[in-house]
């Protein structure tokens, strides 16, 4: 015999599809659904965040937005991440306010980022309890300390820019310090440097595309002194050209 509470699943499933009900008393279900949902609430009682929503999160939300994978760069089993929001920058639960959390934008019919992406989508009744438990201030047990600024993750986007003091090394630019640096812990050597020519071909090649002309392979090595200039002048003349970029 089921009881008349909405987290029973078969009956939520119910009252969330209106049309052609197999059930003939589906009518009587849902208004006992109605009554379970005003009783609870006129005696107060609070979403619980264990029992009705870390279960609804996980069962439709983890696999893209959880510990391992974390699209948009948010994970669903924080609050401080929820408080804080992903790439988009909108917070995507604001305690107290469902209007101004982004969470259920993405869980409404109309959004044009419905989530989940494929579906299956939640509920009615599930999108109204998530709607209430953020009403009430989206507790959390454990998790109601943590603040926005609380959230810790690996992916390189999210990570405070700190200023990297180049390694010791004699090259003419500290970026390739780093190179060396690294070329050492794996007990690699740098290969000779290319020939001019080589060079210039590579340099034409990965800006514009195209081989280099007679005539700047000419231009290159009428400069034999001075082939850093040379080359140093080649890389602003293709940074220049309007075929930089061009695909
Ligand atoms: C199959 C993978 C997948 C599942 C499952 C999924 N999402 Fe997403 N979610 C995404 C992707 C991908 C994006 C980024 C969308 C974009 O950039 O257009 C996203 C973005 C979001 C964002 C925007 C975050 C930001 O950047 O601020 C929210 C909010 C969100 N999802 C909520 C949910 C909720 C709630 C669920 C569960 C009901 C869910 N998602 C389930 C893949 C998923």
């Amino acid at each position: 015999m089921p009881t008349f509470s909405p987290s029973n699943p078969r009956l939520r499933s119910h009252h969330a599809y209106f049309s052609a009900p197999p059930l003939r008393n589906v009518g009587v279900v849902f208004a006992a659904c109605l009554v379970a949902f005003s009783i609870s609430h006129a005696h107060g009682d609070l979403v619980d965040y264990q029992k009705q929503i870390q279960p609804l999160l996980q069962q439709h939300c983890y696999k893209c937005h959880g510990l391992e994978t974390q699209e948009s760069g948010i994970r669903f089993d924080r609050r401080s991440a929820l408080l804080r929001g992903g790439d988009t920058g909108q917070p995507a639960i604001v305690a107290g306010d469902p209007t101004k959390s982004h969470l259920l934008a993405v869980l409404s019919p109309e959004s044009e980022a419905r989530m989940p992406p494929d579906g299956p989508y939640l509920t009615l009744a599930d999108i109204r309890m998530l709607k209430r438990w953020i009403s009430e201030g989206a507790n959390w047990p454990d998790q109601m300390h943590l603040k926005a600024s609380d959230v810790t993750s690996d992916h390189w986007s999210l990570q405070q820019i700190k200023r990297k003091i180049p390694p010791a090394g004699t090259t003419v630019n500290p970026i390739d310090t780093f190179i060396d640096a690294q070329l050492e812990t794996a007990g690699l050597q740098r290969s000779d440097r290319a020939d001019p020519i080589t060079q210039l071909r590579r340099l034409h090649l990965v800006l514009t595309g195209l081989p280099p002309t007679p005539q700047d392979l000419q231009r290159f090595q009428d400069n034999p002194g001075k082939i850093d200039a040379a080359y140093a002048a080649a890389v602003e003349r293709l940074l220049d050209s309007p075929h930089y970029g061009e695909r």
